[in-house]
């Protein structure tokens, strides 16, 4: 158990900054606010946090769209503060993950200002020029965000079309220059040696398109990502970089929904160390789903691969909200924490999933994202507003989005006192995943248990466990195989009303509307 690298061990928590902690009140939040409240992320037992985008950036997708890779936005701090974040971090043996963001620049990065002087400049070829085709864009290519349409823009001056697979403020670096990709790992290198763990690769599969820039065709594999064998080579090139320092770790967005590709980014064990996996986000709330997606993964991924599991981050809406059809979402937010801890793999928990928060209602005129993700980025409520004020905690300023309207129940503060709260549940399965071995490195084996359960095992030596989801909106009863104990003791379990550390009979056993739990077999 002592062998398995970091990244294995314990859940990775990812923190927004932008919504996590202000510090200074511009309603904001940033650096010194994630410093100060690293003793929250202590008592989570987070093995690692994993920091979105905090360099300097018009914002226009909020970070995502990188006008220098190498500091510190105003708004969130100073390379200082990082440090002293990074400095902190590892004094509590927390990781630091950082975003890093190499299929695009800023349209403010000083490369495409450069590039935009015309044709000659040397910087012209970091970026994808075209001319157009019968008057309009080059191809049918789409921008990933519905509201923006094509992903070219014309450029007036020099009547050629750029390429954007997201905003026009967010042009793509064209990865077939070597000058790109070695100014790419340039960057790595700097995090790499400021003490960084490891990176987070923003829509890593598209960093190899097909440079013949053909259209789109309906029902083929869409030629603006994914494109072989390239995106393999690029990837490991990326991988050497970042293992000429010691115990670093590339966690990469491999938005593709199809399990065989996404398995080919860590099968080989030279690529990403671990691969999101879309399909499993995607999931609709259905046992039988999950079981595909779980099994899928294992039965195609090899020796060298590892799962990494969530079902939240910035761009998706919570799990509260998003399995909430009948009323079950908070209970489903608290099964889906002992699942992504109980499973084999890492565990992924986007802020807030600790507390079980549901999306928060944004106004109309408070809307600020371009792709309808405002909900799921409100700040965390760390107060009950009646206590500390609208800001509930996250700033004593004007907060940049508004906060979920139930802080007096669901903050920090309160969940904190309560045994019962999410938040606790959480802490409670991170101490048991930590001593577990089983949960950390034990096999896995699916079971079948009855209609609406997912259930596996998670076996060490003689050492069994057995978790169990209840997928239904009502109680279900258990039918295990019949080889397998008949008694066991519920470890943990999402239902308040269970007795913890309770002996039970598994051949009767009840599991309550959207019960998660585990059990140790005796
Ligand atoms: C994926 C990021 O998670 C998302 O927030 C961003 O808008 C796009 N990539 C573009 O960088």
């Amino acid at each position: 158990m002592g062998t398995l690298p970091w990244w294995r061990r314990g859940a990775i928590y990812q923190i927004y900054p932008r919504s996590f902690a202000d510090s200074d009140g511009d309603g904001i939040g940033d650096l010194p606010g994630i410093t100060a409240h690293l003793d929250y992320l202590t008592d989570l037992g987070v093995e690692a946090i994993w920091l979105s985008p905090f360099y300097p950036s018009p914002m226009a997708d909020f970070g995502y769209d990188v006008a220098d890779y190498c500091d510190v936005a105003a708004e969130f701090g100073t390379l200082e503060d990082f440090d002293v974040l990074l400095e902190e971090a590892h004094r509590r043996d927390i990781k630091v993950v950082v975003d890093f963001v190499p299929n695009h620049t800023s349209d403010q990065h000083p490369w495409f200002r450069e590039a935009l002087a015309g044709p000659q400049s040397p910087r012209r070829d970091w970026y994808v020029w075209r001319e157009g085709r019968d008057g309009g864009p080059p191809n049918n290519w789409r921008s990933s965000f519905k509201a923006v349409g094509g992903a070219w823009t014309h450029e007036e001056r020099s009547g050629e079309w750029y390429l954007h697979s997201f905003l026009p403020q967010q042009p793509d670096l064209n990865w077939d220059n070597p000058d790109v990709e070695a100014a790419m790992h340039d960057v790595l290198r700097f995090w790499c040696e400021r003490g960084v763990d490891g990176f987070r690769i923003d829509v890593v599969h598209k960093l190899a398109k097909d440079p013949q820039l053909r259209d789109a065709v309906p029902g083929e594999p869409v030629p603006y990502e994914d494109w072989r064998p390239q995106i393999h080579e690029r990837l490991r090139r990326l991988r050497q970089v970042v293992d000429a320092h010691t115990d670093r770790m590339l966690v990469g967005e491999v938005y593709l929904l199809d399990l065989e590709r996404i398995v080919s980014y860590v099968n080989t064990g030279d690529q990403l160390h671990l691969a999101h996996n879309f399909v499993f986000l995607r999931l609709p709330w259905d046992a039988a789903a999950f079981r595909s997606g779980i099994d899928g993964f294992e039965a195609l991924s090899t020796e060298a691969a590892w799962p990494a599991w969530f079902l939240a981050n910035h761009d998706h809406a919570r799990v509260a909200s998003r399995f909430d059809h009948d009323g079950q979402g908070p209970a489903r937010a608290r099964a889906v924490l002992l699942m992504l801890y109980a499973l084999r793999g890492t565990p992924f928990i986007y802020q807030g999933e600790e507390l079980g928060l549901p999306d928060a209602e944004i106004p109309s005129d408070r809307v600020v994202d371009v792709d309808g993700r405002d909900p799921e980025r409100a700040p965390i409520p760390w107060a009950p507003a009646s206590q500390a004020g609208p800001g509930a905690g996250f700033t004593t300023g004007e907060p940049w989005l508004p906060l979920i309207a139930d802080t007096e129940r669901l903050a920090v503060a309160v969940q904190e006192g309560d045994p019962d709260s999410t938040l606790s549940l959480a802490r409670r399965l991170a101490a048991l995943r930590r001593r577990l071995p089983a949960l950390q490195s034990g096999e896995q084996r699916s079971l079948t248990a009855g209609d609406d359960l997912l259930a596996w095992l998670r076996v060490d030596g003689a050492d069994r466990y057995l978790a169990i989801v209840n997928f239904a909106a009502q109680a279900r009863r258990l039918a295990l195989p019949g080889d397998l104990p008949r008694q066991g003791v519920v470890e943990i379990s999402t239902d308040p009303a269970r007795e913890p550390n309770g002996p039970c009979e598994l051949a009767n056993m009840q599991l309550a509307a959207s019960e998660a739990m585990i059990v140790h077999l005796s």
